[in-house]
């Protein structure tokens, strides 16, 4: 469709708005990289075409031609991100949100409702904590906190007729469990035998510390997959985004929630997350996982560490099952690029060490989030698991001294000076 305006009579004030033509660059097949969509509401030629996008918008059957009509809806530089994340989590498909926690709020509440229940595991993100339990009770939704690793009281809870969904972190933050995915998809499986089909239980699984690069919850047979986009996959610490990948049936139930909810990610994010963050994210990936290695290596033989917490280490109490779990697509053990520690004394001796860190350090930074190309340092007891209330953190597993260290693209030599330092002083 092209609407000839240079010869048109019209002012100035509208060809200033309207500019020449329509142009051909929305076929976008012979660019190398695809180019950035920056429109909130798009161009419908007739009504009728506006009526087919409405009607089939999230529908099973859709016309060949994606009909776009509104950013809320959906866009194509967004469905371009969707169809790379679907593919690295080997899902049929992937809905990005706004944040990890948009992903995390909207697949929850399109898949629970009022008088039914979420088993989540007991050690879980501040923000997810407080979004099952402080929010979702308020509309009647329950939840039962157990280690899902449990699997007798997992069996009991599967037998609840309330129950609906089954909320885990693959590796969990901060303490860095694993999950026994295969296990626990088994006897949700076998619980879900005696079930209705429209009243199965669902596995949710929260990937963002294993990303895709370590692990594939849908292979081991987990129903939906979700990502915190802000963490590893974009990399950088410029963008925020989240996604949940997902089985087909369930991907209209989540573009219409996230249409209601409002939680989309802005195409210019999710241009930068599927141009630089993915292309990426393997090697960034294993880069910063070779000197997780060796920093917590050396944390390990450190007088005044007490405990490091890392997969990769013989000593984590997992370890044969980080083996099974954590591998990277190419066959290689991959037990990421998180680190938790604790230092040997009480609370101000940690305190000392991080405040001695935020205010010397080169390499490393006191901060949140992770997966970053900068290293970066938190407390989680006082900071990313604050929303725990304190007398829950111990069922939590969360030692208020505990430190999480994500490791970066620096020189892991650099990272350990800086922590030498710090440790000589306390
Ligand atoms: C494991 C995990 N899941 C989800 C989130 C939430 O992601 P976002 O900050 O993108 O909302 C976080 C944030 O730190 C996280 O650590």
């Amino acid at each position: 469709m092209t609407k000839k305006l240079s010869s048109s009579p019209k002012s100035l004030r509208t060809k200033a708005i309207h500019g020449e033509a329509q142009s051909k660059s929305w076929e976008f097949s012979h660019h190398l990289i695809p180019p950035m969509t920056a429109s909130t509401t798009f161009r419908l030629e007739s009504l009728q075409r506006g009526a087919e996008g409405f009607s089939t918008f999230a529908a099973d059957q859709k016309s060949e031609k994606p009909i776009w009509i509104y950013d809320r809806l959906e866009e194509p530089t967004t469905k371009m991100l969707e169809d790379q994340l679907a593919l690295l989590e080997r899902g049929e498909c992937a809905v990005t949100f706004g944040s990890g926690m948009g992903a995390i709020a909207s697949t929850l509440l399109s898949l629970l409702k009022a008088n039914q229940k979420v088993v989540a595991h007991k050690t879980l993100y501040g923000c997810t904590y407080s979004l099952i339990t402080n929010w979702m009770p308020r509309f009647n939704i329950q939840n039962s906190l157990i280690d899902i690793n449990d699997f007798t009281k997992l069996e009991q809870e599967l037998k609840d007729p309330t129950t609906r969904v089954v909320y885990f972190e693959s590796v969990s933050n901060p303490i860095l469990e694993i999950a026994d995915l295969e296990k626990i998809a088994a006897l949700v499986k076998k619980a879900n035998l005696k079930r209705a089909k429209d009243n199965q239980i669902y596995t949710v699984v929260d990937n963002t510390f294993a990303t895709p690069w370590a692990l594939r919850p849908i292979e081991w047979g987990i129903d939906f997959v979700i990502q915190s986009l802000t963490k590893n996959i974009s990399g950088f610490g410029t963008e925020m985004g989240g996604a949940v990948i997902a089985p087909k049936e369930h991907e209209g139930n989540l573009r219409v929630a996230r249409k209601d909810f409002g939680a989309i990610i802005h195409p210019y994010s999710a241009w930068h997350i599927l141009v630089y963050g993915i292309s990426t994210q393997a090697i960034r990936f294993e880069q910063q996982q070779d000197s997780a290695m060796k920093i917590a290596t050396y944390l390990e033989k450190h007088p005044k560490v007490e405990r490091v917490i890392y997969p990769g280490l013989k000593s984590h109490h997992q370890f044969k099952q980080a083996k099974k779990y954590l591998q990277s697509p190419e066959g290689k053990f991959a037990p990421g690029t998180m680190i938790s520690f604790q230092l040997k004394g009480p609370m101000k001796k940690c305190q000392k060490f991080v405040d001695d860190i935020a205010q010397n350090s080169y390499s490393i930074t006191l901060a949140v989030s992770l997966g970053l190309t900068k290293t970066l340092i938190e407390v989680p007891g006082f900071m990313t698991h604050s929303a725990i209330p304190s007398d829950k953190r111990g069922e939590s597993g969360i030692d208020p001294r505990a430190i999480r260290l994500s490791i970066g693209l620096e020189n892991a030599n650099d990272i350990i000076q800086d922590l030498e330092t710090a440790l000589s002083r306390v």
